[in-house]
């Protein structure tokens, strides 16, 4: 098995919960890359944003990236936009292996829309956007990031039909798949 099996994909998409199953089904550690943020920079990711705004918010996401690769071991859940570029994810998948969790923006919409945790769905006044707005910001958000999701190793669905223990298991089989392809 790779030390290091990292999860992508879209905000809502279930990498948390089914990075967090993946790592009980193969008794690793788990990491939530956004819990690890919010402990390194001792406030939450909403009051992150506030204080340093998105560009603070990524320099911190990154650095905890890379802490993360140099002493980790086990299954990492990603931010959805912790692909900030080509030399990350390239040093990622030269780290380990990299999961795209992939749902369609139509669930991840239903899901998120009302989740005022998320800085990024919330206007300036610290109000959620219309779901209109969402909508569209969403999409072009999702076709900007697709291109690094896709270099992803290994591609799972989870359209919201399935468990997540479902998902889980049939991750591990491609993971095992993958690996004894080696
Ligand atoms: C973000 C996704 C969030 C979190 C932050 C920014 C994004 O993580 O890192 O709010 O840019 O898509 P989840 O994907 O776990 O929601």
């Amino acid at each position: 098995m790779p030390q290091l099996i990292f999860l992508c994909g879209f905000m809502g998409s279930g990498k948390s919960t089914i990075g967090q199953l993946l790592a009980t089904e193969l008794g690793i550690d788990f990491q939530d890359l956004d819990l690890k943020i919010e402990e390194n920079a001792g406030k939450s990711i909403p009051d992150i944003f506030k204080d340093s705004g998105e560009t603070g918010f990524r320099r911190i996401e990154r650095e905890t990236l890379l802490q993360v690769i140099r002493n980790s071991e086990g299954v990492v859940a990603l931010g959805g936009g912790s692909l900030q570029d080509q030399q990350l994810v390239d040093h990622i998948k030269l780290n380990g292996l990299l999961v795209f969790i992939e749902t369609p923006i139509s669930v991840i919409l239903e899901r998120i829309c009302k989740d005022e945790s998320r800085p990024l769905l919330l206007d300036k006044e610290g109000k959620l956007k219309s779901r209109e707005k969402l909508k569209d910001e969403l999409i072009s958000l999702y076709k900007n990031r697709l291109p690094f999701y896709e270099q992803a190793d290994i591609r799972l669905v989870n359209d919201g039909q399935q468990t997540a223990q479902n998902i889980a298991e049939q991750l591990l089989k491609k993971i095992k798949t993958h690996v004894s392809s080696y």
